[in-house]
Formats: structure tokens, C-alpha cells, sequence
């Protein structure tokens, strides 16, 4: 037994000789056809992709989804080449297949990485049902700029939400056996730092120092590795001067050297060629170098390795046996997948779409996912017993396209059910909804509906107005510059507003909104995200109180625009705004002398603090939060504190509260945020139930990445909070010493 086997378990060493024996008979170009993903969606692929196949050229198709087909590719790669390799079939399957859930960023609000796994698997039934057996997703980039469209594909602007939802769902996608019959291979993506994209515009650059890397952007992918995430995907995005694609720092020596990752590494589309606008390399050739050299191992829908690896290698200048290596590592995911013992799919084998189990899933993300961000004197749950009539406005009430969010390739909006589906079918004719859509769409700044919108107010109890953007406004190349609300939307409810009735908004969206022009206007705000199939009647069950809202969120929002970026884990800077540095532009004096105004950091024209914080999310009950404490006031590096603290439903109704732990590194070789969050548990009380939550709490748990880029931890001061959210106000303390 060779060294490489050794010690491995009996299935892997079995893998490992496998994949070593069918590289021994490989050729340099089947070598490099395993190494190219091929699109393969226009016409029909065995026709036009047939004779390269039979060449063994390619490795991988994406973007087919007919099951004949797959299997027809297949077919030939098996029987009609010369050793018959299997291919990997690729598809952004990212929240959702047919059954679509609700959009990353809505998922992260339901801080529920049992839910997220769930629809992970929901997902991969569905897409292994059609054939796909390779996931582009999760998307676990940290994204703390809402004006970058790809925010929406995220888990948010959290290390340690996006690091647990990231691994819920490769759990969900891999299953315990990725060869089991509905397990797919997932790809974490996109590495590295693509959410840091300068001005939120997506594809541009991004400038990160080493520290920030490893303790912020990296941890989330090192956490993947750990939950054994067969691939990863390079970023289109430029990284201190490298293009990740390009980048050996992050592909190989970070990857690989530090995380021992052996699954392999995926090209972002084209991102190879690209590396030559990037202005990294002169040629295709040159991109081809660049990309192997640093760690690439297959190419998405780009011809620079098939083009040029078989002349770099015949140059010396790329080794037969860094391609052996890459090659390698595709081999195994293959074999782990169970492809070369069955590459066909049997979708009868494989539960319905939109079976009854997905359905629920879907309602149940839904419903956890919305976050009540305002709910003045109690103006939700609406009592339909109470209503006659309900006005119900915005054209985001009742599309079904819209409301499935960015990235759903096979989502079926023919699945949807709409809020004013929904609520007709909870309502029937127990209370009249009046539906005036008011307008086009989002963007749509002809008004002509408006008087309408307003007569129908004017004539109902209550008003539902669905504000928002439709999905195209977020995802991939999607950034806006201006996150307020589109189009004429804020004149709309003002106009309502101006009525005099009970006005609800329910926004749906793909990313944090600046809500400052309306906050004021309307009573009560749910915030749906782009909510998925299940939308309606889980939007609907929160208005008329079947539910209590529980989602938290996972991203801030701000004021306005120019507070970007804005996130809870902030440093705290040697001039921080304190509560009361609150100056209004306005109220300046004609002549004011230089020292006369803040001195620290804030904006001179708005609160330095967001609208509504990080971890935010109202409830219909009221949750207390009391006589926090610690079990040591002191422990040593090794050891670990417990924090605890007596939670409370002060209502009368049975409701989840998402409990946060947040921590506070007083004192560091390098300056540490002014919180990190450090657990959360998500708990259901019953009406005026208190419980003690407790938290444990590891030194390992508070390491960073030092000066040095070494994982360590420093003795010393923390802080700890317990709360509803990042504004946590229980607080307590302990040292940590090297030892006691
Ligand atoms: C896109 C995206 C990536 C996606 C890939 C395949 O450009 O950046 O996230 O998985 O291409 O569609």
C-alpha cells in the first residue's frame, strides 16, 4: 500500500487507488479534457457535443437539465469513449430547484441551519431528479455592502451566520454518502473577498490586508473545507492585485498548504480569459499558465485549458504532474459521487417535484425567514374577525415570478402561490380585498394609479401595501447605486398614508433597503426578502396571525446609502461617536469654527447609527432578556465559561425568539470589533414562560488571526452580551489568563 493510501479509510483507499490506476492510463489530452466544463444548453448537446465527448475532451457539462438528455450524454462519454469517464453535470441549483425556498439572504434571517439544511436537501432531490449532480452553490461570500446586487445570493454580513448556514447547506447538498441516490456535490464560492467589490459594483475590484482575509472572508470557506464541501469556485474579482482566479496565494498555499482541501477548484465563467482583461497576462496562453499554476483545476465554459495546457506542459512550463494532480482530484469527486459504478439517472427513483415535503419546507423557510422590523401599537396581526374590507396595493402582491427572487434557472412560477392568493383563500368572502396593483412595476414612475390605490384606501379598514423590487434588481451584475425604495414607490405611500388608515407594508427584496422615507409613514413592516414558491401563505399567516414573526437580520440596514459599508462587527477607531453625537446638519450655525462640531466618527448629516441593526426582528410577544452571568469570572486559556441569562414571553402567545450571543475582545495585538457574534439558539416559549439560556462559550471560540497570520489566543478582558439582536443591552465579563 502506497503512502498516499495509508491510514485512509477502507472506501477512500479503494478511491484513491482507483483514481490512481485510470490516471495511469490516461493520455495528456484526456488528461486535460477532464479539466473543461462545457456549456451545453443551446440545441441538442449529444449532437453537437457528441464527437468531443467520444474524444474524452470534456469533464463536465452545465446548464442541461433535461434528464434524456444527461443521460444520453452520459451514454456516450461511457460507452463511446475510450475509458469511459463519467461527467460531472453542473446547475446553480442555489435556493432551490422547482420548489424554489426563499432567496440565501431570507434563508440567513431564519438563523436556522436545520431549516437551511432541510431546503438544501429539497433542493438536491429535485435537481438530482433532473439529472444535475454538481451544485454552484452555497454562495457564502461575507457581504456587508446592500448596494452589490450578489448580497441577495449571500448568508449576509455575519463570519459566524454565514460559516453555519454555509455548512447546513452542503450537509443538505452532500448528504451523509455523496453516491446515495439525491446527493449532489456543492461549491462554496466565490473565493476569495468577492462582497469587499469596491462601490458594491459587482466584478470590481477588491483590496483586503492578510488580516482581514483570515478573519472575516476566509473563515467562512474554511468552514466549508471542515464540512467537506467537494469543490470550490474562484471569484471574477481582482484581489489585492491578483485575480482570485489567478491567485496561488488563496488557491493553493491558503487552500490547500493551510486547509488541506483535496477536493478541486472551479473556474468562475470564463474567469480564465478574463484574467487577460484583468491586465494580469497577455494572452489566453498566458491565462492558461496562470490559472493552473495557481490552483485552478477545471475551467467553466472557457477554452484556454483545452486550447493551451497541451502545449504548456509540452514546454515544461506546466508539469504533467500538476496536471495529474488536478485531474486527480476530479477523478475522486467522481468516484465519491458513485458515477463510475452508475452515471445514469432513474427519476423515477427520485420523489416528485413540489412534493408535499418540499412545499412545506419551502412555507416553513418562508415563514421563519420574514423579519418584523416595525410593529407600532400593535398594528399587527391584522384581526380579520375585526375587518370588512382590506386594501391590498403594490404590484409585488401578487407576482408569482417576481417573489422566487434572483437564481432560480428551474424555479416554476406556475408553483407560486402569491400573498393575494393567499390571503383570498384564507379570507374567502369574510373580508373584502380591494387589489389595486397602482403600478407597472417597481421602477415605474407613471402615477396615474395612484388616486385609485388611494380611493381604495380610503373605502377599507386597513391597508396592505407590497412595496419593494422585482428579483431583476438584485443577483449577479445587478448593483444599484441608490438602495431606497424604485421608482415612485415612496410618493405611493404617502399618498396612503395621508388616508389616515392602518398601513402594513410588507417589502419584498434582495437586499437591506434604505427605508428612511418611509419608516415614519406606515404602522408596521414585514420584511419578506424574496420569500420563494411559499411566499403567500407564509406572508399571509404572519398578517393575520397565524403565526408570530421570528426572523432576525442578517444584514444591517442603513439610514442611507453614504453610511455604506455599515456592519455590528465594526472596529471601535480612537474617536468613537458616543449615543448622544447626534448633529443635524440643518441646525448648524452660519458660522460654525472648525472645533465646534462632533469630533468623532460620524456623518455631520445623518445618525452614525443603521435604521434598524444587525440581528434585528420584532415578535407579536415580547421577549425580556435578565440577570446575565457568567460561571468564572476568570478561566485560562484551554477552558471554557458558560453565559447565561433568563429569557422571558412576557405575551400571551406561543412565539421563537432567536437568542444571540455577542462577544467583545477588549484588548488585542491587533484591534478586534466592537462585537463579534459567538452563538445563537433559536428558542420556541409559551405564553409567559421564562427560561435560563445558556451559552457555552470555548477560548477557542474567541482565537483570531494575529499580526502574524497565526490562529491564536490572547489573555485578556471580554465582554459579552445576550439579546434579541447586535444592540444586546445584558452585559457581563471574564478574563481569560495563559493560566491559573
Ligand atoms: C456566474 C456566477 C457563478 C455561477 C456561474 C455559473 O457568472 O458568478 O456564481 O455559478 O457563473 O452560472
Amino acid at each position: 500500500m502506497n503512502a498516499l493510501v495509508a491510514g485512509m479509510p477502507h472506501k477512500q483507499q479503494d478511491i484513491a487507488q482507483s483514481v490512481q490506476a485510470l490516471l495511469g492510463q490516461m493520455t495528456l489530452v484526456e488528461k486535460i479534457g477532464q479539466m473543461s466544463q462545457v456549456e451545453a444548453s443551446h440545441g441538442y448537446a449529444p449532437e453537437y457535443l457528441g464527437d468531443r465527448l467520444r474524444a474524452g475532451l470534456i469533464g463536465s457539462v452545465i446548464n442541461v437539465v433535461e434528464v434524456d438528455v444527461l443521460n444520453e450524454l452520459q451514454r456516450i462519454a461511457v460507452d463511446e469513449s475510450r475509458l469511459g469517464i463519467p461527467l460531472l453535470i453542473g446547475r446553480d441549483v442555489i435556493h432551490g430547484f422547482k420548489t424554489v425556498l426563499p432567496i440565501p439572504l431570507g434563508q440567513a434571517a431564519t438563523w436556522n441551519p436545520t431549516l437551511v439544511e432541510e431546503g438544501a436537501r429539497v433542493a438536491a432531490l429535485e435537481a438530482a431528479k433532473s439529472g444535475v449532480n454538481w451544485t454552484f452553490a452555497p454562495m457564502i461570500d461575507i457581504s456587508r455592502d446592500a448596494r452589490w446586487g450578489r448580497i441577495a445570493e449571500s448568508y449576509g454580513e455575519c463570519v459566524l451566520l454565514t460559516s453555519e448556514l454555509g455548512a447546513a447547506t452542503i450537509r443538505g447538498f452532500q448528504g451523509d454518502d455523496l453516491a446515495a441516490n439525491g446527493s449532489i456535490a456543492a461549491c462554496a464560492k466565490h473565493f476569495a473577498g468577492y462582497g469587499a467589490v469596491e462601490s458594491g459594483r459587482d466584478y470590481a475590484t477588491t483590496n483586503i490586508a492578510d488580516t482581514k482575509l483570515r478573519n472575516v472572508y476566509f473563515r467562512p470557506f474554511n468552514a466549508a473545507v471542515d464540512a467537506g464541501v467537494s469543490t470550490l469556485m474562484t471569484s471574477f474579482s481582482d484581489l489585492n492585485g491578483i485575480p482570485a482566479t489567478g491567485n496561488r496565494y488563496i488557491l493553493t498555499d491558503v487552500l490547500r498548504g493551510e486547509w488541506g482541501f483535496e477536493g478541486f477548484v472551479v473556474s468562475d465563467w470564463d474567469s480564465i480569459r478574463q484574467l487577460q482583461i484583468h491586465g494580469l497576462t497577455e494572452n489566453d496562453r498566458e491565462s492558461a499558465y496562470a490559472a493552473s499554476t495557481a490552483g485552478v483545476d477545471m475551467e467553466m465554459a472557457g477554452d484556454a485549458y483545452s486550447n493551451h495546457l497541451p502545449g504548456l506542459v509540452e514546454e515544461g512550463r506546466v508539469s504533467e504532474e500538476s496536471i495529474d494532480d488536478s485531474v486527480a482530484s476530479i477523478l475522486r469527486i467522481k468516484f465519491e459521487l458513485g458515477l463510475f459504478d452508475n452515471p445514469y439517472t432513474d427519476p423515477e427513483s427520485l420523489p416528485e417535484f413540489a412534493n408535499e415535503r418540499a412545499l412545506q419546507v419551502a412555507k416553513e423557510a418562508a415563514l421563519q425567514s420574514v423579519v418584523l422590523l416595525k410593529n407600532d401599537h400593535g398594528a399587527l396581526p391584522l384581526a380579520a374577525d375585526e375587518l370588512s374590507s382590506i386594501a391590498v396595493i403594490g404590484p409585488l402582491a401578487d407576482a408569482r415570478y417576481e417573489q422566487l427572487g434572483t437564481w432560480i434557472f428551474d424555479g416554476d412560477e406556475e408553483l407560486s402561490v402569491t400573498p393575494l392568493q393567499a390571503m383570498r383563500t384564507l379570507l374567502g368572502d369574510s373580508v373584502e380585498l380591494r387589489y389595486v396593483r397602482a403600478m407597472e412595476n417597481s421602477r415605474s414612475r407613471v402615477n396615474d394609479q395612484f388616486d385609485a390605490a388611494v380611493n381604495a384606501a380610503h373605502e377599507s379598514d386597513a391597508v396592505l401595501l407590497f412595496l419593494g423590487e422585482e428579483s431583476i434588481l438584485s443577483g449577479e451584475a445587478h448593483s444599484r447605486a441608490d438602495i431606497g425604495l424604485p421608482g415612485d414607490q415612496v410618493e405611493l405611500v404617502r399618498r396612503v398614508r395621508a388616508i389616515g388608515k392602518p398601513v402594513i407594508a410588507v417589502i419584498l427584496a434582495g437586499r437591506p433597503l434604505t427605508l428612511s422615507d418611509i419608516v415614519d409613514e406606515v404602522d408596521a413592516i414585514l420584511y419578506a426578502w424574496h420569500p420563494g414558491t411559499m411566499g403567500g401563505p407564509a406572508i399571509t399567516d404572519l398578517v393575520f396571525g397565524k403565526a408570530s414573526p421570528s426572523g432576525k437580520l442578517p444584514a444591517t440596514f442603513p439610514r442611507v446609502v453614504g453610511q455604506i459599508p455599515i456592519y455590528y462587527s465594526q472596529k471601535n477607531g480612537g474617536k468613537p461617536p458616543s449615543k448622544d453625537t447626534v448633529v443635524h446638519i440643518d441646525d448648524i450655525d452660519t458660522f460654525a469654527p472648525q472645533t465646534s462640531l462632533g469630533m468623532s466618527a460620524f456623518h455631520l448629516d445623518t445618525c452614525f447609527t443603521p435604521l434598524f441593526p444587525f440581528g434585528h426582528g420584532l415578535s407579536y410577544t415580547w421577549f425580556g432578556y435578565e440577570n446575565i452571568r457568567v460561571s468564572a469570572n476568570e478561566i485560562s486559556i484551554g477552558e471554557e465559561v458558560v453565559v447565561s441569562v433568563e429569557l422571558g414571553n412576557h405575551g400571551d402567545i406561543e412565539a421563537s425568539e432567536v437568542v444571540q450571543l455577542y462577544t467583545r475582545d477588549l484588548v488585542g495585538s491587533l484591534t478586534r470589533p466592537v462585537k463579534e457574534l459567538k452563538g445563537f439558539q433559536r428558542v420556541r416559549l409559551a405564553p409567559r414562560e421564562t427560561r435560563t439560556i445558556s451559552f457555552k462559550l470555548h477560548t477557542d471560540e474567541l482565537a483570531f488571526f494575529g499580526r502574524d497570520g497565526k490562529r491564536t489566543v490572547e489573555p485578556g478582558m471580554f465582554h459579552a452580551w445576550i439579546g434579541g439582536s447586535s444592540d444586546a443591552e445584558q452585559r457581563t465579563e471574564f478574563r481569560i489568563t495563559e493560566h491559573r
